[in-house]
C-alpha cells in the first residue's frame, strides 16, 4: 500500500518535501531584459508558494546565464510559505532557433551528432526546420567540457541563490535528451554503450555534486517517449546508473516538443504508467515522480496507492489552479470538486495543413502562458 497524498517525503539529500504533489516545470515566458528571472515570475511563483504544493519545479533555465540577485529573488518568491524550489536547468541544442540567446542569426547550435530537428514530414516542415534551426555541429570533446562547466556552474550559483535543488532536463528535445542517451552516433567515450551514452549526464551528477552541499537535490527529468522497444533495456540500465550516481528523483514525462502528439492523446489520467511500473519494479529504490496527465484526487490517490510512483507531477492543472494541492489534500471537498477537468487546445489550421508537429505542441504551450500571464496580472484562469 502505497503513501497519503499527503505524507511527507524525505529525499536522499535529506529535503523533505511536505507532500507528494510536485508543480511540474512549465516555461513561463517571462524572462525580463537579459534572460533574467523578474517581479511577474516573483508574483506567478508568489501563487504557486501559496498553494500548498510538495514542491515546485521551475521552468527551464538556460545553462548559460547569472546574475545572483535576481535568482535569489526567484528563489525567496517559491519558498516564502516553505516549499522547497526545485530550479530544473537545461541546455536547448538542437531546439534554439537561429537568433536565440547568444547564437547569431548564421550561428550554428551544437548537438551530440550532426543530426538535425525533426518537427514533422511533409516539405513545408522540412523548410521550416532548416530556415529556422538549421542543421547542429558534432560536439567536440571541448564543448563538451564546455557544457558539462555550464551545468555544474549554473548548479552552484542556484546552490547559492537557495535553491533547494535542481533537476537536470534530460527529456522533450534537449541536449542530455535522447539525442545524447539514445540516438547518439559518436565513435568516442560518449557514444556506443548505454553506459557511455549516459556518460555526460554522470560527468555533470558527480561534478554538481562536488560544488552544492549535501543537503542540495539533484534530480533528472525522462521522457517515456523516448526510448523505442528496442532502447528499453538500455534507458532501465541507464536509470540503475543516474540511481547509482546519487539522483534524488527520477521524473518521467510523456511527450516531446518533436511529438506533442502524444502527450494528449490518451484518455487515461497517467497515460505513461507502463514505463513507470516497470522502472518501479526493477529499480524500487529510486524515487519516482511521474508527470502527465494527473487531474483528479482519484487519480492521484491511485497512482500513489498503488506503489506505482512516489511523488506526482501537475503541470497544465496547476495553471489553472495554483491552489490545486489544497483542493486535493482537504477532504472537505469531494471527489468531484478536486478535479481539474479541460479540454485540448486545438491545433491551428496551419500547423495541420503543413504537418509542423512543433507547432501543434506550441499552441498548448501558448494558451498556458497566456495563463500565466494572467496570474500575473492577477485575472482569473479559464480552461480550455
Ligand atoms: C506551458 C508549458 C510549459 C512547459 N515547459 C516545460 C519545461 O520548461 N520543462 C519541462 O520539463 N516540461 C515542460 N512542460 C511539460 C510539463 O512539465 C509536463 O510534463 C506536461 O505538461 C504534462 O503534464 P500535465 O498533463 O500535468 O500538464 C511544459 C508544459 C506546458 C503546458
Amino acid at each position: 500500500m502505497g503513501p497519503d497524498i499527503k505524507e511527507p517525503l524525505t529525499l536522499p539529500c535529506g529535503l523533505v518535501l511536505p507532500n507528494r504533489l510536485v508543480k511540474a516545470a512549465m516555461a513561463e515566458g517571462l524572462a525580463d531584459k537579459g534572460h533574467l528571472p523578474g517581479p511577474r515570475i516573483s508574483r506567478v511563483y508568489g501563487e504557486w508558494a501559496k498553494g500548498g504544493w510538495g514542491a515546485l519545479l521551475t521552468g527551464n533555465i538556460q545553462v548559460d546565464r547569472e546574475s545572483l540577485d535576481a535568482w535569489k529573488q526567484y528563489a525567496d518568491a517559491c519558498q516564502e510559505y516553505g516549499t522547497p524550489a526545485i530550479a530544473q536547468i537545461c541546455h536547448p541544442v538542437r531546439q534554439s532557433p537561429r537568433g536565440a540567446g547568444e547564437w547569431g542569426l548564421c550561428g550554428q547550435t551544437i548537438a551530440p551528432s550532426e543530426i538535425p530537428l525533426h518537427i514533422g514530414d511533409g516539405v513545408a516542415a522540412s523548410i521550416v526546420r532548416n530556415v529556422v534551426f538549421g542543421s547542429p555541429k558534432g560536439m567536440s570533446q571541448s564543448d563538451i567540457d564546455h557544457v558539462v562547466g555550464q551545468f555544474v556552474n549554473c548548479a552552484r550559483v542556484l546552490a547559492q541563490c537557495v535553491f533547494s535543488g535542481v533537476e537536470l532536463h534530460a527529456a522533450h528535445g534537449y541536449l542530455l535528451s535522447k539525442h545524447f542517451l539514445q540516438s547518439n552516433t559518436r565513435h568516442d567515450q560518449y557514444g556506443g554503450s548505454a553506459g557511455r551514452r549516459a556518460r555526460i549526464v554522470l560527468d555533470i551528477i558527480q561534478q554538481i555534486r562536488n560544488v552544492v552541499p549535501a543537503t542540495f537535490c539533484v534530480g533528472i527529468k525522462l521522457n517515456s517517449a523516448d526510448p523505442s522497444a528496442s532502447d528499453f533495456e538500455d534507458t532501465m540500465s541507464q536509470i540503475q546508473l543516474f540511481g547509482n550516481a546519487g539522483v534524488d528523483f527520477l521524473e518521467i514525462s510523456g511527450g516531446s516538443y518533436e511529438d506533442p502528439t502524444t502527450q494528449s492523446t490518451a484518455a487515461r489520467e497517467a497515460f505513461f504508467l507502463d514505463f513507470a511500473t516497470q522502472t518501479r519494479e526493477r529499480l524500487p529504490n529510486i524515487v519516482l515522480l511521474l508527470t502527465g496527465g494527473f487531474r483528479s484526487r482519484e487519480g492521484i490517490e491511485a497512482a500513489l496507492k498503488a506503489g506505482v510512483c512516489d511523488l506526482v507531477g501537475i503541470g497544465r492543472p496547476a495553471v489553472l489552479r495554483p491552489d490545486f494541492p489544497q483542493l486535493l489534500i482537504d477532504k472537505t471537498y469531494s471527489d468531484q470538486e478536486a478535479t481539474v477537468a479541460f479540454s485540448k487546445v486545438p491545433i491551428p489550421f496551419l500547423a495541420r495543413l503543413l504537418q509542423i508537429r512543433v507547432l501543434g505542441g506550441g499552441a498548448e504551450t501558448e494558451y498556458f502562458q497566456g495563463q500565466i500571464r494572467r496570474i500575473v496580472a492577477g485575472l482569473a484562469t479559464y480552461a480550455p
